[in-house]
């Protein structure tokens, strides 16, 4: 194995063939939802029953998705390099952890979890949120709402995720548009300190010319096929 410190980022393309579709892109949920309205803190804020019912719908589509080839993949790698592995993933779904992921950071949050924003307690919660669901903690009604990471809040553990990319020799991509900050720029960044960088990806992302390395297809084909090219070193 060339590689000792690995930092693999993942976003909805991983989960596209688990049945959880994309954000962009035909017929992605940007299409049908308007990003403003169910994904900000101003969203939720203005109509949070809406805001609950897109949230809702997804929870449900969680119950029937299981991981894919890709995610089973990169599960296997971990295990198999056995050293220094961190997922990174964009992902809500808990698709990774299912596959057998370890090390890993939800940088969005988890759609599997609520989030009391009047005492700050995070739970594991697979039922529909409403604005009448009381927190089983503080046992107050109205302030639960699902643990992600909206636009406009600070995506979680960013500095433990910038502290591996400056010391990761290899940087891997996996089902991202490239289109969302921060994660949009790790690949520059774990580029100029030195990784070797590589785009696993349906097609070309925005920042494709970014990768030193690029192979495009479904994730199911491409990274399982990548990671066995990695552990025959
Ligand atoms: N295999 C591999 N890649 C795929 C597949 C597939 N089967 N299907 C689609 N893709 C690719 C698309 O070509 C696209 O580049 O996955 C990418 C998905 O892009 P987005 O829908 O933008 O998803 P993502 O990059 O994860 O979005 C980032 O945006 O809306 C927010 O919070 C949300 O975490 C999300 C963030």
């Amino acid at each position: 194995m060339p590689f000792s410190k690995i930092v693999i980022l993942t976003g909805a393309g991983l989960s596209a063939e688990s049945g959880l579709g994309t954000f962009r892109g035909h017929d992605g949920l940007w299409d049908h939802f308007n990003l403003e309205e169910v994904a900000t803190p101003e969203g939720f804020a203005r109509n949070p029953v809406k805001l609950h019912a897109f949230y809702n719908m997804r929870r449900g589509w969680l119950k029937e998705a299981k991981p894919n080839a890709a995610h089973v993949a990169l599960a296997h790698f971990e295990e198999a390099h056995g050293g220094d592995v961190l997922t990174v993933t964009q992902n809500i779904d808990g698709l990774h952890e299912a596959a057998g992921t370890r090390h890993l950071i939800h940088m969005h949050g988890e759609l599997g979890r609520a989030l009391c924003a009047r005492c700050g307690t995070s739970l594991p919660w697979t039922q529909d949120l409403s604005l009448t669901t009381a927190c089983p903690v503080c046992h107050k009604a109205g302030f639960l709402r699902p643990d992600v990471v909206w636009f406009g809040e600070m995506p979680r553990e960013m500095d433990r995720i910038h502290e591996a990319l400056r010391q990761c020799d290899l940087f891997v991509s996996v089902g991202t548009s490239g289109m969302v900050y921060p994660a949009a720029g790790f690949v520059a960044l774990a580029a100029s300190e030195g990784a070797h960088t590589v785009e696993l990806n349906l097609d070309p992302s925005e920042g494709a010319s970014l990768f030193a390395e690029a192979h495009y297809g479904p994730a199911t084909e491409v990274v399982p096929a990548y990671v066995e090219t990695l552990l025959r070193g």
